[in-house]
């Protein structure tokens, strides 16, 4: 008789052995319990910059005797440590430089969407996050995607190190149970200034059952946003990142966001599944209701090869397709376009985002490359949410 050589009793058995792997793993990777640690340091013509102060404003009032600011402490005669953040954020705090939002003007609400899979909203979202509120914004960054990346880059190990309850399955499952929930519960800090974020894990995928078996009509596409209505007040930016697929938690990101940012890479598969994206979109607003709109729209094309011979034929079709996009999407279009780089493999093997690492393992050129092209992804993004604010000369 056939006997299949994996039974339940295996499958058990392979749960069991995952765990014991987990905990090793984490022990490798990361030091047990502890939460992620930023050791990069700032350059005074960084602060400065992100202080809006000069370099010798700052080094007076570090001279002030009537003050508590103090320069880092030297670390041979001519050289001193860099910043931390900490110390940023002291200086913000000395010289009133702190991002400030008029009454007049909501935060934004931005989802990194679109329904293929792999295409960077995960690299993006952090990214722009950790930029963003570098620059001082107070960001809610939103791990609406099971597969939960954005909690791992953020120094948690998703199935192990967070529980369900810390989840937005919890969220969702306690609202449709009528219960009172605060959507604060599931905020936790992060090792960054100014981002907090929400975890998420496994568990997560369930609520696409449990939010699609609920008999509320359209209502049930509004359970995301009734939540981040309860703490938009702390923030300036919320942003979310999306799991690559049509169901509940995306239809609940498009109907909570007020801005839509579309990674795509320019290769003809990836498009034509974008395009795919706007047909559902324009179906689903019509369900979401029609009071759905976005202060702004706009694809970013993502993962482009660099000029290289080697591969020149790939250059070739992606710039057609580019070109394309530029000629029947304009306006739709970020203008930055975020290149395939090496340097996100040597920093995503430290588990650490591009702007966590003063070191890089491989070409500092390359990395400073990669981290040139991100800030000026995130800068084009900051200033169109800018220009949905009034008190934009603040920002
Ligand atoms: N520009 C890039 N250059 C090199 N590698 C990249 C780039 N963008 C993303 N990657 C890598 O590609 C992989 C997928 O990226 P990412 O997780 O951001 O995509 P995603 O759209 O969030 O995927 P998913 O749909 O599975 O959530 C990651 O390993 C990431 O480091
Ligand atoms: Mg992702």
């Amino acid at each position: 008789m056939y006997r299949p050589p994996v039974t339940k009793k295996e499958i058990r058995d392979l749960v069991e052995r995952q765990v014991t792997l987990q905990q090793e793993l984490k022990k490798v990777f990361n030091s047990p319990d502890a939460d992620k640690v930023l050791t990069k340091r700032y350059k005074p013509a960084e602060v400065a910059e992100l202080v809006g102060r000069s370099k010798t404003h700052i080094n007076r009032e570090e001279k002030n005797p009537d003050n508590d600011l103090f320069p880092p402490p030297l670390v041979s005669i001519n050289r001193r440590e860099g910043y931390t953040q900490e110390q940023i954020q002291k200086l913000r705090d000395y010289f009133d430089t702190n991002k400030k939002l008029s009454e007049e003007d909501e935060p934004i609400i931005l989802s990194i969407q679109n329904f293929k899979g792999g295409v960077s909203k995960t690299t993006i979202a952090i990214h722009l996050a950790m930029y963003l509120s570098l620059q001082g914004y107070k960001t809610l960054l939103i791990d609406l995607d099971s597969q939960a990346s954005t909690t791992h880059s953020l120094g948690k190990i998703p199935d192990f190190d967070i529980m369900e309850e810390e989840t937005l399955y919890s969220f969702f499952h306690n609202v449709l149970d009528g219960e009172d929930v605060n959507f604060s519960d599931y905020v936790q800090p992060t090792h960054w200034m100014n981002l907090d974020y929400v975890p998420s894990n496994l568990a997560l995928y369930n609520s696409e059952y449990e939010i699609a078996a609920v008999d509320l009509g359209a209502e049930k596409f509004a359970l995301l946003y009734s939540g981040i209505e309860q703490v938009i007040d702390n923030y300036h930016i919320v942003i979310i990142d999306t799991p690559p697929a049509l169901g509940m938690l995306s239809l609940n990101a498009l109907y909570a966001a007020t801005a839509c940012i579309i990674p795509c890479p320019p290769r003809m598969l990836d498009f034509t599944s974008t395009m795919q994206f706007f047909k559902m979109l324009d179906n689903v607003m019509g369900v979401l209701g029609e009071d759905i709109s976005y202060k702004f729209l706009k694809i970013l094309p993502t993962r482009k090869k660099a000029r290289t011979q080697k591969n020149e034929n790939i250059d070739v079709m992606e710039d057609n397709v580019l070109e394309l996009a530029y000629k029947h999407f304009g306006e739709y279009m970020l203008e930055s376009i975020f290149y395939e780089t090496a340097a996100l493999d040597w920093v995503s093997g430290e588990n650490k985002t591009l702007f966590e690492v003063d070191k890089p393992k491989g070409s500092p050129q390359t990395h400073r490359n990669a981290i040139k092209n991100m800030n000026a992804i995130c800068k084009e993004i900051e200033k169109l949410i800018c220009k949905t604010w009034s008190s934009t000369e603040e920002m």
